[in-house]
């Protein structure tokens, strides 16, 4: 008797065992030298080029943590920081992700994030799995996701800031000095933000559909295989759904939350909240096998009229993936799911307007880049890996196979775009080639503490932000490298997140390398671009009298080499001048 007892005392010690956090390799996976990035590879299934971006792109986030830090961190120069996040509030908001170049925790474009890498890992799961790497997935999640649980301590409370931008700014600097006690900011039934508690419960929801291996359409996607836990799962889909309930039904009604904390505004500030609505209710529909939910999902879709606003898929504008969720689940899922072919049309009309060019929302740059006015100015390579990823993703669901072979070119490119087939020869993912961005907008790979000499002390950056994705070239094409040149070089938990997606699926289904390695050491420097960016944080570049201090040196560096080379060549003219007077033929 008793020895079933322990038999089955030890079957539940190991079950418990087995549903916890997926053990770490042992040794762990390193990033190798940039210069690997340069050599083909044998270009088989899994292709080694691809998983090793796959695994570059998921160590980017390690590089990001906050809070205490576990002894199997990988990056050896981050240190434990910011140890007291919360306190002031009585609650624990140490550990997360900061945010992108400086300190700030911000929860709504982490909860972007993580809603887009449980979805895309749930599409092409096995990608991790062939590239060795699902464990750091589990990993990468679940110091995200166990941060928005301690963000959400009450059924209606959220914390959707820690950090004020303002002090923010004014801190740049390692990891071992930032300033505290440091500014938290909730959300609540009365000072609600419905964007952000909706995107937070999608995330809960689509994470909770990746560690359930609720997997769509099983013939063409699947979850890792090896990344499964019941109870985990149970407690995210609990806090999505409880999360959804404050976005609908809060007291304070239905608004964006700068409405309540405008402390967000400064660099997170949300145009709307339908989207975020109705992608949340189709991820809880898909968890809950519920076609009420599915349904809700499409009464906001027309409410909000979100068709008439079909730009761009990013932490702020959900929509463009929302017909692509509703034809995976009404296909995979009749009885969840309702009119698929309704759902393939409005699918096909964004992605047709773009790849055919007609009534676009965007246009091509020359050298190729899809570009949005008025968004790709401030991170271009972004929205064209996110509509790369949508593309790949509902390349399987076309109605034709003429659009299915379009939407994977137009993937493609796009991808081998960002990957290095651009005319600046720069794969804009850090480290993974010798042509790679070495100066990104990052203060804790830089290893400087003046703002002030951002650009120049030290002129290099400490630490290799290995697989961190660049904001991107300007509308030219162009991409200077200046470290203090935000738009273009800084980095963020956002950017990474399709280029996650983007790299399992290729592991899992491509033999052809990434584009970079053709791109041999030098190709950039050959042709970098001369004068300054003309964008946000070089005005001046365009003309405009406003220096930031940044802006001042960088213009004084400009201006000191432009006086030496008028100088050097009125010195050349005038040797020229007098050396042809002594021969006499002036
Ligand atoms: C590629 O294939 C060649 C010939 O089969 C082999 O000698 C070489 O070791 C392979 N290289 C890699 C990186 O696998
Ligand atoms: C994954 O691990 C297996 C077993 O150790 C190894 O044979 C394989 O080469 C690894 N694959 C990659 C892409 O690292
Ligand atoms: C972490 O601490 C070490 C030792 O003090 C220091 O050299 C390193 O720069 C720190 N890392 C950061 C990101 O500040
Ligand atoms: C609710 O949130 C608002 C906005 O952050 C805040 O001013 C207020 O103090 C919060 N209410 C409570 C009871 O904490
Ligand atoms: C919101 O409140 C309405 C009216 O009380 C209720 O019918 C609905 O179920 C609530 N929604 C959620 C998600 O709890």
């Amino acid at each position: 008797m008793w020895f079933s007892l322990l038999a089955l005392t030890l079957h539940s010690a190991t079950a418990l065992v087995a549903a916890a956090q997926l053990a770490l390799p042992n040794p762990p996976w390193l990033p190798p030298d940039l210069s690997e990035g340069a050599k083909k590879s044998n270009e088989s299934v899994p292709n080694p080029q691809w998983s090793t971006l796959l695994g570059n792109a998921l160590y980017f986030y390690e590089a990001q943590r906050s809070g205490e830090l576990p002894s199997t961190k990988r990056v050896s120069w981050r240190n434990a920081s910011t140890l007291d996040d919360g306190k002031s509030a009585h609650v624990d908001l140490s550990g997360g992700y900061y945010d992108a170049g400086d300190f700030s925790k911000q929860t709504l474009p982490l909860a972007f994030t993580l809603m887009s890498v449980c979805w895309g890992a749930t599409d092409f799961g096995k990608g991790y799995d062939m590239a060795n790497q699902t464990a750091y997935l589990d990993d990468m999640l679940r110091w995200g996701l166990d941060w928005l649980i301690q963000a959400h301590p009450s059924d209606s409370v959220l914390y959707v800031l820690v950090g004020n931008k303002d002090i923010e700014n004014t801190y740049w600097g390692g990891d071992r000095t930032i300033p505290s006690p440091r500014p938290v900011y909730q959300i609540n039934d009365t000072a609600p933000g419905t964007d952000v508690a909706a995107q937070t419960a999608a995330a809960f929801a689509a994470c909770s559909n990746l560690y359930a291996s609720r997997s769509f359409d099983s013939s063409s996607f699947s979850t890792p295989a090896t990344l499964q836990d019941k109870s985990y799962a149970d407690t995210l889909l609990t806090h999505a759904q409880q999360l959804y309930k404050f976005a609908v039904n809060a007291s304070g009604g239905r608004k964006v939350y700068q409405k309540s904390v405008p402390e967000v505004a400064a660099s997170y500030a949300s145009t709307e909240y339908g989207d975020d609505l109705a992608i949340a209710a189709l991820f809880l529909a898909w968890a809950t096998n519920d076609a009420a939910l599915y349904q809700e999902a499409e009464g906001y879709y027309d409410k909000y009229k979100l068709q008439e606003d079909n730009r761009l898929f990013n932490w702020d504008t959900k929509t463009p993936g929302l017909p692509v969720l509703f034809s995976q689940i009404a296909k995979s899922n009749p009885n969840v799911g309702g009119n698929l072919g309704k759902w393939q049309d409005a699918a096909e009309a964004y992605f047709d307007s773009i790849v055919n060019n007609k009534d676009s929302p965007a246009f091509m740059t020359t050298g190729g880049l899809v570009y949005f006015e008025g968004n790709s100015d401030d991170n271009s390579i972004n929205p064209a890996l996110n509509l790369a990823m949508l593309l790949r993703r509902y390349s399987t669901l076309t109605t034709s196979s003429g659009k299915k072979s379009k939407y994977l070119d137009f993937s493609q490119k796009q991808l081998d775009y960002v990957l290095g087939d651009n005319p600046m020869s720069m794969p804009y993912v850090v480290g993974v080639n010798p042509n790679s961005p070495a100066k990104p907008h990052s203060a804790l790979a830089h290893g400087g503490n003046d703002v002030g000499e951002i650009d120049t002390n030290p002129e290099k950056n400490t630490y290799t932000l290995y697989g961190a994705v660049v904001g991107g070239p300007d509308r030219w094409d162009r991409y200077f490298d200046i470290r203090s040149d935000w738009p273009q070089a800084e980095i963020a938990l956002d950017y990474n997140a399709p280029l996650l997606t983007l790299a399992a699926m290729h592991t899992l289904a491509d033999s052809k390398d990434p584009f970079y390695t053709t791109l041999q050491a030098g190709e950039y420097d050959k042709v970098k671009p001369d004068g300054l960016p003309c964008d946000a944080a070089f005005p001046q570049g365009c003309k405009g009298p406003a220096l930031s201090k940044g802006g001042k040196i960088a213009m004084a560096v400009v201006i000191v080499v432009a006086s030496l080379i008028v100088l050097g060549l009125s010195a050349y003219y005038i040797f020229l001048l007098i050396r042809n007077a002594k021969e006499g033929t002036v």
